[in-house]
């Protein structure tokens, strides 16, 4: 447990706290996402997790539906509500905005001039989006982080509609071209889009606003997920604030096991280099249970490993 860590996530009492868990697959986002919410929600925190993850995982975690309609109570959870954001209901205006400009402006000048943005990922990033805009609550805890790579791909339908903007503004050709037909406001709401998406940006950059944490295990290809998630953060100015290693294998539980002390001597080389290797950021670890973490009765014991 390291009190640092969970110092810079306690919200103050006027502004939204936005924790973020990021990492390869499998190695416990959901796990620490949700016990953390639990955690906060449990002290008396006006908690909300919201997973962009379009498996089931916090239906299944919490025993009831979790859709994405509306931010439903959490049965045994007071304080707690969930959201689960499904990318395939695209119900984003954004898409439908983007989708005309782009289209428009293939048929004007073929399609090899525009490339499709990633729709899946642009609809999950427009109610995310819409989520930092209207801050509701002590803690948003979101499991499934958008990695530096994934809001740059986001970033670059944005630059397109600034660019054409300025075409527009110029008097170029382009203008008349955009500005008839059923799409003629389309420019301006892209602008519009984008501001939004500055704004949402401008949450994540702020290190009081939001702390973003990457998970990872303590072996060599999460370790160089981990190095390059925090490079392209940084590159969007975000920075990284917190690490949680899962699955460490504590000394009382090897008993003379030989696989588990080889398993043990390895971690060991890697959790030096972890120290090493990110050591201006806050590290907290989780011990490799004996069970998974599917119910709330594992999500409190884990929050109670994390935090205290
Ligand atoms: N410290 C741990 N000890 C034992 N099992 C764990 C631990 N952390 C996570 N798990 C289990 O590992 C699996 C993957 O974790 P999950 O949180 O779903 O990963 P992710 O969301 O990153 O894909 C889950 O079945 C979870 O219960
Ligand atoms: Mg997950």
């Amino acid at each position: 447990m390291n009190k640092d860590l969970l110092n810079i996530m306690l919200p103050d009492k006027k502004n939204t706290k936005y924790l973020f868990f990021g990492g390869k697959g499998g190695v416990g986002k959901t796990t620490m996402a949700t016990a953390t919410a639990v955690w906060f929600a449990d002290h008396g925190y006006k908690t909300t997790i919201v997973s962009t993850d379009p498996t089931v995982s916090l239906s299944a975690i919490f025993a009831q539906h979790i859709g994405g309609d509306a931010k439903v109570p959490i049965n045994e959870v007071k304080n707690l509500c969930g959201l689960n954001i499904n990318p395939t209901d695209s119900k984003g205006v954004f898409l439908t905005r983007l989708t005309g400009v782009m289209s428009q402006i293939s048929g004007t000048f073929g399609n090899d001039v525009v490339s499709t943005p990633c729709m899946e990922e642009m609809a999950t990033f427009d109610q995310f989006v819409s989520f930092l805009e209207e801050p509701d609550g002590d803690v948003v805890v979101f499991d499934t982080a958008p990695t530096g790579k994934s809001l740059r791909e986001l970033a670059m339908p944005f630059d397109w509609a600034g660019f054409l903007q300025k075409q527009i503004v110029e008097g170029k050709k382009l203008a008349e071209l955009l500005n008839t037909g059923d799409n003629a406001n389309s420019m301006q709401d892209l602008e519009k889009d984008k501001r939004r998406y500055d704004t949402a940006l401008n949450v994540l950059q702020n290190k009081s606003a939001t702390v973003f944490n990457l998970v990872l295990l303590p072996e060599r290809l999460p370790i160089e997920e981990t190095q390059s998630a925090i490079t392209g953060l940084a590159k969007l100015g975000i920075p990284v604030q917190g690490l949680l290693v899962n699955q460490t294998i504590l000394p009382e539980v090897i008993e003379g096991n030989r696989f588990l002390q080889a398993r043990a001597d390895l971690q060991k080389t890697y959790l030096d280099e972890i120290d090493n290797r990110f050591s201006s950021l806050l590290q907290t670890r989780l011990p490799l249970l004996d069970h998974d973490v599917s119910d709330l009765t594992s999500l409190r014991k884990v929050g109670k490993l994390l935090y205290g």
